[in-house]
């Protein structure tokens, strides 16, 4: 492992892509590894115990492949296996709650932060003790929102339906007067112009994407381990299924096409 080694990242599915793409904008020379468990996304609705074994799973085949860094993009897995696969994993592996908390406190006026996510995510409580750990006086109100994840994933990013599942999840967050929400689902950044349709006139909403490419920079930095090549890094993606509409739908998260996918089935 060098600095020129890539920078592993992986989630559920495809939902981690939009974090690729803030890497990809940040650290351009980096070379990335991405792993889209495409077979079994969801993780939002499975137990603790699976979800450490999915992402261990997963951590050791990015480390065969000679990863420096595992970024762990997506917000389930960092909320139930980012303390095991911390002690477990031999390279520095980050997650997406602290970036995404840490965003949420700088820009709350009201110290009344919302936070949305999977169920998994939600009844974990790793956001409120991200949080607190800095700021005791914040209040925080979650809510899962579990029909956003499909709905990204189908595409379906707008119009009526889509507008009133949003209602129905955010008015409780309207209600309580939260200033600040965070999408704490790697999936939710598609579904901003709906949020934001349906949250309360300024509130801010905080996707930790940049957030967490800030971070892997630092930590990366601190290491010595950053790429300072001039080359443009190389995107290679790994994938346990190729969905139905897999390219439509990657290409949506990612912001360009998805080329040099590889679908893995024993790792
Ligand atoms: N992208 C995952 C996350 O950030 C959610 C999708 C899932 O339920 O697997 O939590």
């Amino acid at each position: 492992m060098s600095d020129t080694s890539p920078i592993g990242v992986f989630d559920s599915g495809l939902g981690g892509l939009t974090v690729v793409q803030a890497l990809q904008k940040l650290l351009p020379s980096e070379s990335i590894i991405y792993f889209g468990d495409t077979a079994r996304v969801p993780y939002g609705n499975k137990s603790k115990e699976l979800i450490i074994e999915y992402s261990s799973e997963i951590s050791g085949f990015l480390i065969k492949n000679d990863v420096k860094i595992i970024v762990v993009a997506c917000n389930t897995a960092s909320a139930l296996a980012l303390d095991t696969l911390t002690k477990n994993v031999s390279v520095p592996v980050s997650g997406v709650i602290n970036p995404g908390a840490g965003e949420a406190i700088k820009v709350t006026l009201n110290k009344h932060i919302g936070m949305i996510g999977t169920v998994a995510t939600v009844n974990s409580g790793a956001y409120e003790n991200a949080i607190y750990d800095i700021d005791k006086s914040i209040i925080i109100s979650t809510q899962a929102c579990p029909l956003f994840v499909p709905l990204a994933e189908e595409g379906w990013l707008e119009g009526d339906v889509v507008e009133k599942i949003a209602a129905h999840y955010l008015t409780p967050l309207n209600e309580k007067k939260i200033d600040t929400l965070i999408l704490g689902c790697t999936h939710y950044p598609l579904l901003k112009n709906v949020i934001t349709n349906q949250v309360n006139e300024k509130t801010i909403l905080i996707d930790s994407a940049e957030a967490v490419a800030r971070k892997v920079q630092a930590q990366l930095s601190t290491l010595n381990l950053l790429n300072n090549g001039s080359q443009k890094g190389l995107l290679t993606c790994y994938v346990t299924d190729i969905p139905m509409r897999f390219e439509t739908v990657g290409k949506r998260f990612l912001g360009s096409s998805l080329d040099n996918v590889q679908t893995v089935h024993a790792f």
